[in-house]
């Protein structure tokens, strides 16, 4: 059993990547942390308690974060994930009370508290991991591994060559990627196989309990932003939850051991990640990089997930 953090901002593929940590007995989810990112951090954080009262899962301690980027301007993503950030679903309003803390605090008293190492999985900008290594160094030792959505080797999906988190919080994503914490990364290259096709969709609503009606609203309304051919997608790719099936399963991936470094200065590739596959930079191997997704088994852990609720 593997005890992580969620640092996330939901976002129909992080409400996604939720669902299958609250599920899997491989893994015990010991606090949600919200970031700015998909939407205004009032909202992602609001979104990931609506999630949490949906799944009965009020128990789970949850803190959001700060409200900005480290350095630059708040960019978000209603164009994907609509006004409120989940959109195409009703969701219940959250029946509990974030913690009286913020992200970074509720990071430190959970690893604190542990008696084992956490693992901490980012699906969102990586404002929040930043600045906890930051505040926190004397920490950064109780965790066992970053585990992100992020980047990508030769694509983007915000400006040609940079994916969205790393687009809105790059300076962060520097301090992660450059932190000597064990990292592993799920880029488009692989995300954007880790696609759900229409028909499967469908599927979710014969499930019949309330989750599953959930999500089939949420991800026919996320599907809709990707049908634009110009993504050349056969559904919608399901980028957070890959973080998560990693950990449940890492023999569904392909991945191959590389340096990661980030471009935060530049001018047109500002956010470009920088992945060393053949070692021309002789830097230390500091990022496993998932390449390859078996998908049908990725449907399946998902769909299996989903009935779990009555
Ligand atoms: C990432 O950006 C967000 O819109 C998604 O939630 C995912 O984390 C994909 O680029
Ligand atoms: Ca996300």
């Amino acid at each position: 059993m593997k005890k992580i953090i969620l640092d996330c901002d939901p976002g129909h593929d992080d409400a996604l990547a939720m669902m299958l940590a609250v599920t899997s007995s491989e893994i015990e989810l010991a606090a949600v942390t919200t970031s700015a990112g998909n939407q205004t951090p009032d909202k992602t954080l609001n979104n990931a308690m609506r999630m949490l009262t949906l799944m009965k899962r009020q128990d789970i301690p949850v803190a959001g974060g700060n409200k900005t980027p480290l350095v630059k301007p708040l960019e978000t993503a209603g164009n994907v994930h609509g006004k409120s950030g989940l959109d195409g679903a009703e969701l219940p309003d959250p029946d509990f009370e974030p913690q009286n803390m913020t992200a970074i605090e509720l990071i430190a008293k959970t690893l604190k508290e542990s008696n084992e190492k956490v693992t901490l999985v980012v699906t969102g900008p990586m404002t929040n991991a930043a600045l906890f290594l930051r505040v926190y160094p004397e920490l950064s030792e109780k965790i066992e591994r970053i585990v992100y959505m992020g980047g990508a080797m030769g694509l983007g999906n915000w400006t040609p060559s940079v994916e969205f988190n790393i687009f809105v919080d790059p300076d962060a994503a520097k301090i992660v990627m450059n932190s000597g914490i064990p990292l592993t990364m799920a880029p488009l290259n692989v995300t954007h196989k880790a696609q759900i096709l229409k028909e499967e969709i469908k599927n979710i609503d014969d499930i019949k309990n309330p989750v599953a009606h959930a999500f089939y609203g949420l991800l026919n309304f996320f599907e809709l932003y990707h049908e634009d051919p110009k993504w050349e997608f056969k559904g919608a790719p399901l980028h957070d939850p890959c973080t998560i099936a990693w950990l449940i399963n890492p023999e569904m991936f392909e991945s191959k051991l590389m340096n990661v470094d980030v471009e935060n200065k530049g001018g047109i590739t500002m956010g470009e990640t920088v992945c060393d596959y053949y070692e021309l930079t002789g830097k230390s191997k500091n990022t496993d990089v998932l390449l390859d997704i078996d998908r049908d088994k990725f449907i399946k852990l998902i769909m299996d997930a989903l009935r779990t609720f009555n």
